[in-house]
Parts: C-alpha cells; structure tokens; sequence
C-alpha cells in the first residue's frame, strides 16, 4: 500500500475555498487526508459518469437476461459482448492475470469467482455478479446479487442484509465523516443480524485506475481512519458471511475466495462520489 498520509499537497484550483480551508486546517490537526489524486477534476468526473453509465447499464442488462440454467461462462459472454459493443473494456481481462470479463462468485463463493462452462445456476443458487468497466480510461465498478428461482428464506435474509449494509455504508460517507465511521455502520448492521463481515477484503477509490488509494474496510470504529474529503470517488462494497468471516483463496486458480466454513457470502457494491454535502452514487 502507498504512503498516502505521506502525500499531502492539494490543488486548490479545483475546489472551493471553503473545500480548501477545512482540508488545510484538518491537515495542521493531523488527520489522515487523501493524497490529492484521490481528489478527482471536473474533466475527470465528466469521464468517469460516462464511464459509470455503461457499468450501470450493464448490470441492469444482465438483471433481465439472467436465469436458471444458463452458466456463468455464459454471463461472461454477455458482459464482453455488451462492454465492447458500448466501445468500452471490462476492467477485470487480464488484471493482474485474471482470465476473464467480469467476476461471477456463487453461493460460498465470497468474490472473485472465475466465470466457468462447468458452472450452470440452478433454482436456489445466490449470485453476486461484478462488473468494472473502462471507458476512455476511465474506472467504474458495481456488482449486484442475483437469486435464481426461489431460494431458502435463510438465502434471502443474507441477500438483503448484504444489500442494507452497503446502503448503510453509502449513507455515511459523507465529507468530513471517516473512512472508520463507514465500516463501524456496515459491521454494527451486519453483526446484529447474525453475519460477519470479510475482513480480508475492502472497497477502493475507484476513477483513475482500477484500485486506487484509499482501502475503505467494511469493519471498524468510529472516529478512525482517513477523512472523507469532497471529490473523492470510491467504492462500498462488504461482503457478509452467514457463518464466519474467514475466507480462503482456491489454490488451483488462485482467485476464487471461499468462505472457511462453507457457509453462504453476499455483497452488493455501489461505487460513490463525495460531494460537499453528502455523496452521489456512480453506480449500484
Ligand atoms: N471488481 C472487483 C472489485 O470490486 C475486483 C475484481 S479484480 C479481478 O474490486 F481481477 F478479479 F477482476
Ligand atoms: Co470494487
């Protein structure tokens, strides 16, 4: 991980001076501040909507078109398809070597899952489907769950609980607010419900490259953490165990995160904007 409290110097010239004069001043109360490439322009903004636009689309495309029987090869069919037609690129071909489009993670799969030929959805089965998209080189990431027929009530539950811990995490990050506030909302919401939340995994600014800089855990207390600055664009995007939150990576591909107990994992991921008066959501 980069030093970013190391990297302190801002641009003024994209903010308001009011923006400016609280970053200056948390900065003298030494407060862990974002580097100032974590703090995005107005053209770059302009690039990653457009960018967020197609990711969104996508997912809302794969929303009608998938069903029991068909496999997650098949998905990640219709993601390049999709991604490319838009003239856009899926984020995940060939990151750091991972073999396909999009990341298609079933049942007591956490994230990362490999689409496969040899994996068909069948009536039951709880899927998170995440999709990143580049855009004239810009970043945009998302995934949603999708529940094939009619799952357990237990399935379910997790599902939605997944889906209001991530609303919840959305809700507070707001400027001024820090990074801790946002995991400690998500872990109280997901621990009084009888979950875990992963703690080997976090959400990441997102825009410029893939995964930037800051790590936005899911998990924590309050008061911690980096502040959260206006211009900012990251992810929220805990993953809840139903069991345990140990997770495990297969050894054969060297992707796939399972949970350690074999129990069921859900995630929802929205990747948000920092405003001056709260956040905008890119993508959901
Ligand atoms: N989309 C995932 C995320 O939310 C990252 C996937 S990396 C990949 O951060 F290489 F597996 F695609
Ligand atoms: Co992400």
């Amino acid at each position: 991980m980069k030093k970013f409290s190391k990297v302190l110097r801002f641009t003024p010239k994209n903010y308001p001076d009011e923006v400016e004069a609280k970053v200056q001043q948390y900065k003298r109360e030494g407060y862990k501040l974002p580097g100032r490439h974590a703090l995005r322009t107005p053209e770059q903004l302009a690039g990653i909507r457009e960018s967020a636009k197609i990711n969104t689309a996508l997912l809302d495309y794969l929303s009608e078109n998938i069903r029991e029987g068909m496999t997650t090869a098949d998905i990640d069919h219709m993601v390049y398809a999709f991604t490319t037609d838009h003239d856009a690129i899926p984020a995940p071909f060939l990151y750091e070597g991972f073999p396909k489009s999009v990341c298609t993670s079933l049942n007591d799969v956490v994230c990362h899952g490999i689409p496969s030929p040899r994996v068909r959805l069948k009536e039951g089965d709880i899927l998170n489907v995440d999709v990143s998209t580049i855009y004239k080189g810009y970043f945009s990431d998302a995934s949603r769950m999708y529940i094939i027929g009619q799952a357990s009530e237990e399935a379910r539950r997790l599902v939605q609980v997944a889906r209001e811990c991530r609303d919840i995490g959305v809700q507070a990050a707001r400027p001024w607010a820090r990074l801790g506030d946002v995991g400690a909302a998500i872990q109280e919401h997901a621990e009084k419900n009888g979950y875990s939340v992963v703690r080997d995994l976090c959400g990441h600014g997102v825009g410029l490259q893939f995964h930037e800089e800051p790590d936005v855990e899911h998990y924590g207390r309050r008061g911690t953490g980096m502040l959260i600055v206006p211009g900012m664009t990251f992810t929220i995007e805990p993953m809840i165990n139903a069991g345990a939150y140990d997770v495990f990576i297969d050894e054969d591909d060297g992707w796939t995160v399972f949970t350690e107990d074999g129990a069921l994992s859900a995630q929802w991921e929205s990747m948000i904007l920092i405003t001056e008066d709260g956040n905008e959501v890119l993508t959901q």
